[in-house]
């Protein structure tokens, strides 16, 4: 195929077939006049870099993915996760702006001083603002070895999950949500249809590392989107440890409501995570935690969003579950709810 019928097929210019070969993306060969001859695996190259570049990838960048492909799959992951996280930067900066600046029209619709709005700007919690601020990209490594090997709370509600999973049969489907390295599964290898699923790219190689048998999928369980991330798919079981006390109080429904909708009618959703009993409770009793916590060198409870019981279960009863409850460990609870057919 020469230059003109490969432009007009894949609606390039001649520029950017250019600027592609200059940047080392493509090497088709010439033929004896001294033309470009493309072969149909240009072709399919040549589809990959436009839809790359739409994605935002510049020349040099996909000439590193290609480079890298070669010799380190995880790498080419690694560029499309930065990739992602750049676009939810911008995403969230545009979405901030958008509000700013359509409240600085009403302003001035208003007859008011549109800088004063502007001065106030944004101060509504915004999911996107507030969701990055564990790291877990930074903590995945040997993650629970460094940070909950001596956690004996977290141990004992890992233990307790164990137990109910052991009750389930092994073919049974199963989502783990923030299932984070997979340390759940450490001791029950006989489950073969488990899917994991996290926001943090890191966590889930390090797991898939540890784990090769099991389905790993990157998403955001309180995005207002996340229904779509597993495509409709449906589980006998949905599971969740210590997962939702990094989500915070204004986004926590969404993410249960999720949870709720990915598991079968009939089926349960399981899940263990630090908890209160009332905010009073919290307020008077997280010193208690906090120096427990702080004995191992770990955050504050003030920047973790633990469940409050009793707010939790009316939740769920409002939504027609039942629920049963369990004191797993310090601060720690287990929920197993039956989603109702
Ligand atoms: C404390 S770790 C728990 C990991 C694992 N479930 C366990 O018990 O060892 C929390 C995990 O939830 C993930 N996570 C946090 N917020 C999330 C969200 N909104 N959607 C999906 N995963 C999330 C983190 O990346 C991390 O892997």
């Amino acid at each position: 195929m020469n230059t003109k019928e490969i432009c007009r097929r894949l609606s390039v210019t001649t520029k950017m077939l250019r600027v592609y070969e200059d940047g080392g993306l493509i090497h088709p060969k010439r033929g004896d006049n001294n033309y470009r001859e493309y072969s149909e695996e240009d072709v399919l190259r040549i589809q990959l870099i436009v839809m790359l570049r739409n994605l935002g990838f510049s020349v040099k960048e996909i000439e590193r993915i290609f480079r890298e492909k070669e010799d380190q799959a995880d790498s080419v992951l690694y560029a499309f996760y930065f990739q992602l996280k750049a676009i939810e930067m911008q995403q969230c900066q545009l979405t901030q702006n958008h509000r700013n600046i359509t409240a600085a029209i009403n302003q001035m619709l208003a007859g008011t001083d549109p800088m004063e709005s502007l001065k106030q700007s944004e101060t509504s919690p915004m999911y996107e603002v507030i969701r990055d601020q564990w790291n877990f990209d930074e903590m995945a490594e040997n993650y629970v070895q460094r940070f909950l090997e001596k956690d004996l709370a977290y141990q004992s509600g890992i233990e307790d999950a164990r137990n109910f999973l052991r009750t389930l049969p092994q073919d049974c489907r199963i989502l783990d949500v923030g299932g984070g390295t997979c340390h759940l599964w450490e001791e029950l290898p006989e489950f073969r249809d488990v899917t994991i699923l996290d926001n943090s790219l890191p966590m889930l190689l390090s797991g898939r590392q540890n784990f090769p048998g099991r389905k790993y999928v990157l998403g955001d369980v309180a995005e207002p989107a996340a229904e779509k991330i597993l495509n409709g798919e449906h589980y006998d079981v949905v599971i969740s440890t210590f997962l939702l006390h990094h989500i915070a109080y204004p986004f926590q429904e969404r993410a249960v409501d999720r949870l709720l909708g990915w598991t079968k009618p009939g089926g349960v959703l399981y899940i263990v995570d630090r908890c209160f009993l009332s905010q009073e409770e919290k307020q008077c009793r997280k010193w208690i935690y906090q120096e427990m916590e702080d004995r191992k060198g770990l955050r504050s409870v003030d920047t973790e969003y633990f469940l409050i019981v009793g707010d939790f279960c009316d939740m769920l009863k409002r939504k027609g579950c039942s629920v049963e409850m369990k004191k797993t460990g310090a601060f720690v609870r287990s929920f197993r709810i039956t989603v109702n057919e």
